[in-house]
């Protein structure tokens, strides 16, 4: 198996695929608006601290595993421990979910790169997404599906195209070239934009409401948590997708090197969005003569309702800065989707000895299906829930399960800092197992604790009970059973004999 396993064509081949998979829509239209709402120029502490104690440690973690078993998460886990594989096949169902609405959002931004040309959307531009584009349901009836949405639909079908074509092309030949090709450009548009938007009125006034440190904040502990979910969130960690991409790494390799510059590029990013945002913010504030607090926002709301409403006020080739910008969200996410769609398609192909084309065709093909739901009137809200759900109960949980898992039930910390450090520039200390084996889980846990709590407490946005047990608690629950059901197949086409404790010995010294 191990001769004709897939693997990348060259070091930086797999660096830009892992730094294609962090740099998603979390960079763009998450962590500004995050990091503005928890101290500002005060947050970079927290999210340093974070992003050294466990974003880059846990990056080292799933890189060694990936790179020593060379098999997908679900795999992987079983060769640790066979009692462990649910662990993988969990983080491969909650990755199938998370694709599916994913490629949504890619459509949108498809949709809304074509829109700038002529700035379609007009002055309403919330009015336009969710009445004329989206065709929501009203609040109400949140939880029903209506009708196929054509707007929506059509896009995503390119989105799925355009992503079938890459992922049958291989791991060489597709995911890496379209990485080397996307990454660059991607950079290159968004760097465009973040000169533009320096340069507009009043960015100044947006840059230091984000950079304006808010010192008081730091003792507050949502804070600090915040700080870690991001940084979870952003470098795709704990959805499989780094392991999978790992297992493709040659025998002899660099390991500690590759994390450190994957998470450092993929912050440079998020500082370089942070700072294109409010400036652009800062010169909306100015336009319609209001503080820039209160034009902030995040995520769907920013991307497509106020950054259609500023691209309509920029004075010079505003359909070219609309264009970049949403480019840009559409390249940054066809990377992440490729990546997590990559988990599942890994994992089917070693449990059922199928061909890869064969995997792609089920996997991602299945996930293009069950995709639609989303392209219908009542998508948005099922789409938002399934979102907070998945990523609460599905990633983070998933997080912590791996990471007690890995340090305090397998106990394999040492073995796999022997082996990192048996390939790796930069050799591992101490730190490292102390940031995983303590600050990590402490911190994951009382994140869970209180996410808990809140969604206990009140339903998620004040949706109806019904779309929270559905989308919400179901889906969750769902994909730690499914999970559980992928165990009771045989591996086909692989030799499972060979486990890790049998094969480590060799290996880690
Ligand atoms: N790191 C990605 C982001 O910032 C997270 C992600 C990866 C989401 C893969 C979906 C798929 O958007």
């Amino acid at each position: 198996m191990d001769k004709q396993r897939a693997q990348w064509g060259t070091r930086a081949g797999f660096i830009f695929a892992a730094v294609g998979s962090a740099i998603g829509l979390g960079n763009i239209w998450r962590f500004p608006s995050v990091a503005y709402e928890n101290g500002g120029g005060a947050f970079f502490l927290p999210y340093l601290f974070a992003l050294l104690t466990a974003g880059i440690p846990l990056l080292i973690m799933e890189f060694t595993i990936g790179q020593k078993l060379r098999s997908s998460a679900p795999l992987s886990f079983f060769k640790i421990r066979k009692g462990a594989e649910w662990l993988g096949w969990w983080q491969v169902i909650v990755a199938f979910i998370i694709a599916t609405y994913y490629a949504v959002i890619l459509a949108w931004s498809l949709s809304y790169a074509y829109f700038s040309l002529k700035s379609t959307w007009g002055d309403d531009t919330e009015g336009y997404l969710f009445n004329s584009f989206l065709k929501v349901l009203p609040g109400e009836n949140a939880g029903a599906f209506g009708s196929i949405v054509p707007n929506v639909f059509f896009p995503l079908l390119i989105i799925w195209v355009l992503a079938l074509i890459i992922l049958f092309a291989g791991v060489k030949k597709g995911i890496e070239r379209a990485n080397r090709v996307f990454i660059p450009l991607l950079v290159l548009m968004f760097g465009i934009i973040v000169v533009r938007a320096v340069t507009l009125d009043n960015a100044t006034a947006g840059l230091q409401a984000f950079f304006e440190p808010n010192w008081s904040q730091l003792t507050n502990g949502k804070v600090w948590v915040a700080a870690y979910s991001q940084i979870f969130f952003s470098l795709s960690i704990a959805f499989g997708i780094m392991i999978t991409y790992a297992s493709y790494l040659p025998k002899k390799t660099d390991i500690t090197n590759n994390a450190f510059i994957t998470g450092f590029a993929n912050s440079s990013f998020e500082l370089l969005a942070g700072i294109g945002v409010f400036a652009t913010l800062g010169f909306m504030a100015g336009q319609i003569g209001v503080p820039v607090n209160e034009v902030v926002s995040g995520g769907i709301g920013l991307a497509f309702v106020v950054f259609p409403q500023i691209i309509n006020e920029i004075p010079t080739w505003p359909n070219l800065f609309g264009f970049l910008f949403f480019a840009s969200l559409f390249l940054a996410g066809m990377t992440s989707l490729i990546s997590i769609a990559e988990v599942f398609i890994s994992a089917v192909q070693e449990k059922f000895g199928i061909t890869r084309n064969k995997a792609v065709a089920f996997g991602a093909g299945g996930a293009a299906v069950i995709s639609v739901l989303y392209a219908t009137q009542g998508g948005l809200y099922i789409f938002d829930t399934v979102d907070h759900f998945i990523n609460q109960y599905g990633v983070a949980l998933a997080g912590l399960v791996e990471i007690v898992f890995i340090a305090w039930i397998a106990r394999e910390l040492s073995n796999l800092q022997n082996h990192a450090n048996s390939m790796s520039d930069i050799r591992l200390g101490v730190w490292w197992k102390v940031c995983l084996g303590l600050i990590t889980p402490i911190v994951l846990g009382f994140m869970m604790i209180q996410t808990f709590t809140a969604d206990i407490q009140n339903n998620y946005e004040g949706y109806p009970t019904s779309l929270i047990m559905t989308a919400g608690w179901g889906v969750s629950v769902a994909a730690i059973l499914i999970g559980i059901l992928f165990t009771r197949y045989k591996w086909k086409g692989i030799d499972t004999n060979t486990t890790y404790e049998k094969s480590s010995k060799g290996v880690a010294k």
